[in-house]
């Protein structure tokens, strides 16, 4: 995952030609980003990411249609309107950005974390302003619409919390899973899974559970990606030696698991050097110490660290596909 800003700066754009096959858009193309009002579309920082995957010949991923968190306050307040505003303003979202990048999305993340169990709805539907709106229909239109303005995208739900063997985690993968089965009875035009892969150093994670949940997405006809993959070291000691050997036993055990399965056909990490990370920005995941987290595959000063290693040998074992 990359952003506009990134790109410009030679340590960072160096890396990820050198490093990467597929390019995904860590905020740029987001909704309040690319939409701010109703009349202003604003794609020169998507732009510039799509350019830069094609100019070095890589793919790229589509991030994202619709996600509750990136909404801009203008579409929050229209979807209360009514049904038949709500239902216009999610096609008009997906045709929009469907339109501006058709043929040079592999992906689209079409819906992304639409699952809350929390929120105490059914089925642990997310509380969000277009299911209020629109109920669990609003991902069948989404799908429905991504189709039929870029056929040729695969098309994917992308969700987090579904790694770790935890209670919370395990209620994910079984909402999620239940999730693909109502869309698939639907007939709703989707193919692929994205797992972010948000990994935490400090929760258990056991091999077998995690690849019977990759069987049974796989079980569905699906294809996965691996969308976002991070660990979090915040629960970690400060020694630096220590947090990089943990993060990259967990990325080895992970990916093996993961790559073990035929279905999954990607692997994107959210960000390339720890110089810049989600993790050490926001308040939430930042570690308590004030240390920069170590939860990608190049240190600060663009030095391979353990995890490089563990991700190079995963897909060295991995199986052809
Ligand atoms: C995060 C970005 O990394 C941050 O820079 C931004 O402030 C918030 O969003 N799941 C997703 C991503 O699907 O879009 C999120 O990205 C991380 C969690």
């Amino acid at each position: 995952a990359t952003s506009a800003r990134h790109i410009d700066i030679s340590e960072f754009a160096a890396a990820l030609q050198r490093e990467c096959s597929i390019l995904v858009g860590e905020n740029d193309f987001k909704w309040r980003n690319t939409q701010p009002q109703p009349d202003r579309k604003t794609w020169g920082h998507a732009e510039a990411v799509a350019n830069f995957a094609q100019r070095h010949k890589m793919q790229l991923r589509g991030h994202t249609m619709i996600w509750h968190e990136a909404m801009p306050p203008w579409a929050l307040e229209g979807i209360k309107e009514s049904r038949e505003r709500a239902t216009q303003i999610l096609r008009d979202r997906v045709n929009s950005i469907g339109a501006q990048f058709r043929g040079r999305i592999a992906t689209w993340d079409v819906v992304n974390e639409a699952i809350e169990r929390r929120d105490g709805l059914r089925h642990g539907m997310r509380n969000s302003a277009f299911f209020s709106a629109l109920g669990e229909g609003y991902l069948d239109l989404a799908f429905a619409t991504a189709k039929e303005i870029d056929p040729a995208a695969h098309r994917a739900y992308n969700d987090f919390g579904m790694d770790h063997e935890v209670d919370w985690q395990r209620d994910r993968r079984r909402d999620v899973l239940t999730l693909l089965e109502r869309l698939q009875a639907r007939k709703v035009p989707i193919d692929t899974l994205g797992i972010q892969a948000h990994l935490r150093a400090d929760l258990p994670f056991r091999e077998n559970t995690f690849r019977t949940f990759l069987r049974r997405v796989a079980d569905l006809g699906l294809r996965i990606e691996i969308t976002e993959f991070d660990v979090n070291d915040r629960a970690l000691p400060a020694d630096t030696a220590i947090r990089d050997k943990a993060v990259a036993d967990l990325t080895r055990r992970y990916l093996d698991v993961a790559l073990d399965e035929p279905k999954v056909v990607s692997v994107l990490t959210w960000g390339i050097s720890d110089r810049h990370s989600w993790l050490s920005d926001m308040p939430d995941r930042r570690r308590a110490d004030g240390l920069r987290q170590r939860g990608l595959p190049f240190d600060e000063v663009f030095q391979r660290k353990p995890m490089w290693h563990a991700i190079a040998k995963a897909f060295d074992a991995a199986p052809a596909r």
